[in-house]
């Protein structure tokens, strides 16, 4: 058998980049092998992608040549960045340029960049309808992202962009799963209005990056946008409902309300939602599920995800 390919996968020990290394990890017919970037080699999440037989190495999305020497021989590169460590975009778009750049130096044959929209080609600055944010962003962990597509193109890296979707995963960690109210009765707050949201679980996220993997050249040049489901927060408080066994009804909250909510990112997510429901047509109609599922037969929906989460949800005991 021939040498497997390398796809050097930068947050592996997250949740996306930790998808797409089990992806290939638990096939063992694959034909490629894992390489999981991380500043710290020694995390329990890095060792226990070694466990399952990853090469560990270690790198940092603020220095270039680590990357480069990360990089080094690999056929792949699955590219994110983590808004969310630093609340910085210019931070955020530093780090896509340097896994473009270091790609190129490496000659990677292929680079699956987990971006966004820049919501800024739909809303411009003066676009009153929501605020503008840090004097420049619309939705700032979304714009960055999609800003950085151009550093790819650029540095003319073969590359896919990966158009991700909200993850169920946010009720677990993101504290957006039902609260139960002084009345005793849970409520499944979203701003989403009657608008329908499309979520997916991140482990499908990494089934569907390998199989862009997988298909290479057919996906190189092209935005490829993912989802599990299609879902209104009317819809998912009633797969809630059958999940706990107990009403839960859903709170469309106003997006001013959401933006005020006072903790980091809230104007950020609530202008987010805001986008995801004043462009609803262009933003479900980018993340076909039935493509994805083309890309990961395992591609689950929202009810299946929650038989296997639901304990996994912090829900305040009736
Ligand atoms: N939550 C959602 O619904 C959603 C939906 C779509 C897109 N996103 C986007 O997903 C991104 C976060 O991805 P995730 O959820 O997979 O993150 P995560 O689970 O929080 O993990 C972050 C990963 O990034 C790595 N990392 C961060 N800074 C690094 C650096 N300087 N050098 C090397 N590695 C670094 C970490 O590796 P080490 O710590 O091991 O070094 C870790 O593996 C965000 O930008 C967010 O906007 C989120």
């Amino acid at each position: 058998m021939s040498e497997k390919k390398i796809i050097a996968v930068v947050g592996a020990t997250g949740a996306q980049g930790g998808g797409v290394a089990r992806a290939i990890l638990e096939d063992g017919q694959s034909s490629f092998r894992v390489r999981a970037i991380t500043r710290n080699p020694a995390s329990d999440n890095a060792q226990a992608l070694a466990s399952l037989g990853a090469e560990v190495v270690q790198a940092d999305l603020d220095d270039q040549a680590s990357l480069e020497e990360a990089f080094s021989g690999a056929h792949g590169v699955f590219g994110i960045t983590n808004f969310w460590e630093h609340f910085s975009v210019e931070k955020e778009k530093a780090q896509a340029r340097n896994i473009a750049q270091a790609a190129k130096v490496a000659g990677v044959n292929h680079v699956v960049w987990s971006t966004l929209e820049d919501t800024r080609n739909w809303v411009p600055l003066e676009d009153d309808r929501m605020p503008t944010l840090h004097g420049a962003f619309k939705v700032p962990h979304f714009d960055g992202k999609g800003e950085s597509n151009a550093f790819f193109a650029e540095a003319g890296v073969p590359t896919t962009n990966l158009l991700t979707s909200f993850y169920w995963e946010n009720l677990i960690y993101f504290g957006m799963g039902p609260q139960r109210g002084e009345d005793g009765r849970l409520t499944f707050n979203l701003p989403m209005g009657d608008r329908k949201l499309p979520g997916i679980a991140v482990e499908d996220i990494g089934r569907a990056a390998y199989g862009i993997f997988k298909q290479g050249e057919e996906f190189v040049g092209k935005t490829v946008g993912i989802a599990g489901q299609h879902l209104s927060g009317a819809e998912m408080a009633e797969a809630l409902s059958a999940a706990f066994g107990e009403p839960v009804q859903y709170n469309a909250v106003p997006f001013d309300v959401y933006r005020g909510l006072g903790f980091d990112g809230a104007d950020d997510l609530g202008n987010m939602f805001q986008f995801n429901h004043d462009f609803e047509d262009y933003f479900r109609g980018a993340r076909p599920t039935d493509q994805t599922r083309a890309l990961n037969p395992k591609l689950g929906g929202f009810s299946e995800w929650l038989a296997a989460n639901k304990h996994r949800i912090p829900v305040d005991p009736a």
